[in-house]
Parts: C-alpha cells; sequence; structure tokens
C-alpha cells in the first residue's frame, strides 16, 4: 500500500484505479535508522556480500519509486519547484520581507489538489536563512479539536515544559507571544489543510488571521507569521469576505492546476534524476509517451499525482512483459524495453474506463445517485455547475444521515475521482465563453457519463443507495 501525504481516506478515493501500488515511503523508524548506520559499519566482507544486491536493483523498481505516492524527492537545488518558480519565489520574498522587517503577517495559498502547495513550502521553508526565527508545521486535519490550535503551536515552539499541562487558549497563547525571548523574534506557522480550522463561527481561523495581520505587529512581541494552505472553495466563499470586511484580508497565492507543458517538464526533471549529467536525454520513457501522459493529466484535472499514477503504472506495465528471467540494470544501456504511447493509452483506459463504475466506492457511488436524480428532476433545465450539485447534495438529508455529509473539498475530490473515471464529464463552461484559463472547479458543469442501467447494476447489493436512486421509469 503506498502512503498517502494527506489523510489514507481523502486520498485513498483519489486513487485512479482501485489498485494500490506497493511499498510505502515513511519517514524511517528508529530502528530503521539504527539498521542504516549498522550497516555503514559493515566489515568489507559483509559489505561486499551486499553490494551485488544493491548494483542488481531493476531500473523499473528505480523509476517506479520516483513516482509513488509519498516519494520525498529531495533533489532540489533551488529555491522553488519545477513550473513552480513564481509561486515559489512570491513565497520566499514574502517571508524574507516579514523576517527582515520584523513584522508580523499572513499569506493564504489556495489550489486544486496535487498542484504542488505543501510541497513548494516544505522547500522554502528549508531555504530561509534569516536568523531568530522559528517554524512550526501543523496540518490541522490531526487536530481533533479546531481549538487546540493554539495549545499545539505553544507546545511547538515553547515545549511541553515551559507551557505546563495546562490548556493553551488564545488569549493566552497570544499573552506568551507578548513575552520578550531573546533569541527568538518570529514564528512562522504553517497551517496546512486549514480548511480543517473552520468552526461554526470561525472564531480560531479569525484570531488566528487578525493576530497575524501585519497591522497588529506592535501588539505581539513575538511576531507571528502564518501561512495557511487549503484547497477548498468553501474557505475561499466563506472566510476570506469575512476578513475583508474586518479590513483584515491576507495575501494571496494561487496555485493554478499544472498544464500539460509544465506536467512533462516535471516528469522529466524526475526522470533525469535516475541518469545525472545525462543532458537533455532522459531513460525509461519515450518522449511521445511523456506527451501523451501529461496531455492526458492535464486534461483531467491538473493534479500531478494522477501524472505521476499514469508513470508508476507504465512502468509497471512494461516491467510485467519482460522476457521471462530477464533483469535490466543499467540505464545507459539502450537494449532495455522503454514506454511507449501503447503502454500509456492501456493504463488511462484501465483507469479512466467506463466499466469501472463497479469499482467504485460507497461515496462515489453515492454521488453518482444523486446526480442521476439530480438530472432526473431537472430535465431540461440547462447545466449544472459542481457548486449547485453540492447545494442539491447537502440538501439529501435520509442518505447523508446516513453516510455524513462530505465538505466541500472532500466532494470535489470525490467528483475528480468520477470525472478520472469518466463517470461524469466535466466541462469548463469559461473556455466555451471567452476562451480564457482556468476556473474553480466549482463553478464547472458536471454531467453523467454513465447509464441509469450501469448505475443500478453497480448499486444491486447497496439497499442504501438503492432506496436513494429514483426510478427512471
Ligand atoms: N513542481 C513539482 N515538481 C516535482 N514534484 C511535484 C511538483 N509539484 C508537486 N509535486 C509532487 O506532487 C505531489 C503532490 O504535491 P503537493 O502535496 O504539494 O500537492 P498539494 O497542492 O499540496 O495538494 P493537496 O491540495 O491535495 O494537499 C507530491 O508528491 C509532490 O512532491
Ligand atoms: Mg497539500
Amino acid at each position: 500500500m503506498i502512503s498517502p501525504t494527506r489523510t489514507p481516506t481523502k486520498r485513498t478515493i483519489r486513487d485512479i484505479t482501485n489498485h494500490q501500488l506497493d511499498t510505502p515511503s515513511r519517514t524511517p523508524t528508529k530502528k530503521q535508522k539504527l539498521d542504516d548506520n549498522i550497516q555503514i559499519s559493515k566489515p568489507k566482507a559483509v559489505t561486499k556480500l551486499f553490494q551485488p544486491l544493491v548494483a542488481a536493483t531493476s531500473i523499473y523498481s528505480r523509476a517506479k519509486a520516483l513516482f509513488q505516492r509519498g516519494y520525498n524527492f529531495s533533489n532540489n537545488t533551488g529555491d522553488c519547484l519545477v513550473s513552480r518558480d513564481v509561486e515559489g519565489k512570491y513565497l520566499h520574498e514574502f517571508i524574507s520581507y516579514s523576517l527582515k522587517l520584523n513584522v508580523c503577517n499572513n499569506l493564504y495559498i489556495s489550489g486544486p489538489p496535487g498542484t504542488g502547495k505543501t510541497e513548494q513550502v516544505k522547500l522554502t521553508m528549508k531555504r530561509i536563512v534569516e536568523p531568530g526565527f522559528k517554524i512550526v508545521n501543523i496540518n490541522c486535519m490531526t487536530l481533533n479539536n479546531p481549538e487546540n490550535i493554539f495549545h499545539e503551536i505553544a507546545r511547538d515552539v515553547f515545549g511541553n515544559l515551559h507551557i505546563g499541562h495546562k490548556k493553551m487558549d488564545s488569549e493566552l497563547f497570544f499573552k506568551t507571544l507578548n513575552k520578550e525571548q531573546d533569541e527568538l523574534k518570529s514564528i512562522i506557522v504553517v497551517l496546512d489543510e486549514l480548511d480543517s480550522l473552520i468552526t461554526r463561527d470561525q472564531q480560531v481561523l479569525f484570531e488566528l488571521f487578525q493576530a497575524s495581520n501585519i497591522n497588529n505587529s506592535h501588539n505581539l512581541k513575538i511576531k507571528l507569521i502564518i501561512i495557511g494552505i487549503s484547497n477548498t472553495l468553501d474557505l475561499t466563499d466563506k472566510f476570506l469576505p469575512r476578513l475583508i470586511r474586518n479590513n483584515l484580508s491576507p495575501e494571496t497565492l494561487q496555485f493554478l492546476p499544472y498544464t500539460a507543458d509544465q506536467i512533462k517538464s516535471i516528469i522529466i526533471s524526475r526522470l533525469k534524476s535516475l541518469v545525472p549529467a545525462s543532458g537533455d536525454t532522459f531513460p525509461i520513457f519515450h518522449p511521445s509517451a511523456i506527451q501523451l501522459c501529461s496531455r492526458k493529466s492535464a486534461s483531467i484535472s491538473g493534479d500531478l499525482r494522477k501524472a505521476f499514477d499514469i508513470c508508476y503504472k507504465s512502468i509497471e506495465l512494461v516491467e510485467r512483459n519482460l522476457p521471462p528471467f530477464q533483469t535490466y540494470t543499467d540505464f545507459n544501456s539502450s537494449e532495455y524495453p522503454k514506454v511507449m504511447i501503447p503502454h500509456i493509452a492501456k493504463v488511462c483506459t484501465l483507469s479512466f474506463d467506463n466499466n469501472s463504475i463497479s469499482n467504485l466506492n460507497l461515496l462515489q457511488k453515492a454521488l453518482l445517485c444523486h446526480l442521476f436524480n439530480y438530472q432526473l428532476e431537472n430535465i431540461g433545465k440547462g447545466d449544472l455547475s459542481v457548486n449547485s450539485f453540492y447545494d442539491y447534495y447537502r440538501k439529501q438529508k435520509d442518505a447523508n444521515n446516513l453516510l455524513g455529509i462530505l465538505k466541500i473539498g472532500e466532494f470535489i475530490e470525490i467528483i475528480s475521482a468520477l470525472e478520472s473515471s469518466s463517470c461524469v464529464v466535466i466541462n469548463d463552461k469559461s473556455k466555451k465563453n471567452s476562451g480564457a484559463g482556468n476556473v474553480g472547479m466549482g463553478n464547472k458543469i458536471i454531467k453523467l457519463n454513465v447509464s441509469y442501467d450501469d448505475i443500478v447494476k453497480s448499486i444491486e447489493e447497496i439497499g442504501l443507495l438503492k432506496r436513494v436512486l429514483k426510478s427512471c421509469n
């Protein structure tokens, strides 16, 4: 099983097929680290025994590792990810400026899944050189209660001993930031999956963004710099207007979906890392295969994870069809079979095939039922946007009482997965009207792309959904 970079539930939903990839790439445990050290100090004779094993690693396994989810690609020596020069530079300047001027500040980063938000922020944080700051990274999804955020930040910065057993609420937290600390001038708090902090009254988020507003810098001795990351429309639609109304607009930075050319550059740069100093050439893939993979994934959503999944599965396909007992270990050999257009095409067909409807999970099938119902109830009423479909979905109390209500972000993830498996078609309305670039997923038009009979068949054994799906007879 692969290790997701975010919550397993969300990420598993978005896998392009039901197959899970192999080895999880996790932070090495203590034991693993210990083993690594032991290996370094092994006597020569023993080390020799291990060498052939390392050398014999198949080129396909090494290439597949590059595209595995959770793979830590640390080859980046610059400040920006490939194709994220503008965003990376902006982020770097934002932080350097805030630290140099010794002010509070906040930035709201938004963009659809798999567009490099988390990865670029991580990279930028590694590159900051100014003195006197601490970085706190929190994935808000891991908090049991949004109000715990103040305690979590304080614990990370000052340590358990210093803050004592008492739970730190917002008041105590800001009081603590107002005490002089010799070395510590600023705290940079990266709040990933920020939407998890939304409460009914949005108070937690509001307090954080209010306190870290640049105009409030004089109120805190230790300056607070907040970088919030989110991929949901919910936050932009509901939370930002409140900040703007209160004259607290944060800086914003948008990560747009990757274009085909950007995806191509990213894949090629990863492949090149397999053969350092390889100039313009790269191993394993024929250039036209990368082209097809990039175009296909850009047309689905611009989510890099999808492109990587296609690459992974295509390499696996080539590997499966190798002559028996043949192992290829040298990228420089011209003999090994490469990933070609037909491999990519086959993986895409398998992954995005209509028949995959029976492989969908319960929530995905539930949304298909709701979409069918909507279309049945609104024949001739024109296009349905993803946002309007979400509003319709939220009103379906009976099903939601049993399955729970999805947040808009989760809803969009499922919609994207349904689109990947060709069960729905999502069109960019603005393209028709103006030929303009990307619009948010919420404004796109969604249509069912499977027949009523196929849905009926796929929910044959799911009583709950049989009750949800309306009859078209
Ligand atoms: N420009 C890039 N170059 C190389 N790898 C990238 C790039 N952008 C993203 N990735 C890789 O793609 C995967 C997804 O990126 P990331 O986690 O940053 O997406 P995200 O925008 O934070 O998505 P989400 O909203 O779902 O959290 C990661 O494995 C990351 O390493
Ligand atoms: Mg992320």
